[in-house]
């Protein structure tokens, strides 16, 4: 579990926690406190809830952030933090569907320019979509919304893909 000597990154909002780490840093330090608070729980369910939550509160500038499950062929809306967003998702469509499909990353630097985008939350401006990958098969997305333009880079995507991964070994 967490070390009470260091404060979690999600207790505050980068850059201003940890003090004098950067953005990489930041991402290596939530990996470490994710696969902590995922270690000990079987169950699938509260493992996403608990990702989603800690992946909200520890990067800066989100509105939404979440997960997206593959069921019986199309997305389901999972654990997340944000507002009440879209539940079902065709492969294929939106940014969510696109990156299940591709089973790659997809960097939105603006939602307004992306076809197809599915507008849950009207504040959002850029997006950050990572598949969940079992070897070949997807398992769903991981789903990251910013109300700021090209908030996410090349950082960001290194970064959550390194998240989703622990995720996926905690949703067995
Ligand atoms: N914008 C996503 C839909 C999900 S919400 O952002 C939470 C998409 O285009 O797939």
């Amino acid at each position: 579990m967490h070390d009470p000597a260091r404060p979690a990154p999600w207790t505050a909002s980068w850059p201003e926690a940890p003090r004098g780490t950067d953005k990489a840093g930041l991402y290596h330090e939530l990996a470490r406190e994710l696969a902590a608070l995922l270690a000990e729980e079987p169950d699938a369910t509260a493992n996403a809830a608990n990702a989603a939550a800690a992946i909200y509160h520890a990067l800066p500038d989100l509105n939404w952030a979440g997960f997206y499950f593959l069921r019986g062929g199309e997305l389901v809306l999972g654990p997340f933090q944000g507002r009440p967003a879209c539940v079902r998702i065709a492969m294929g469509k939106g940014v969510c569907g696109t990156a299940a499909q591709r089973r790659e990353s997809i960097l939105v630097p603006d939602v307004g320019e992306f076809p197809g985008h599915i507008a849950c939350d009207s504040a959002s401006r850029s997006e950050l979509v990572v598949p969940l990958l079992d070897g070949d098969r997807v398992l769903g997305v991981l789903d990251l919304d910013s109300p700021s333009l090209a908030r996410f880079d090349a950082t960001d995507q290194a970064g959550c893909e390194t998240l989703a991964a622990i995720v996926v070994r905690h949703l067995r």
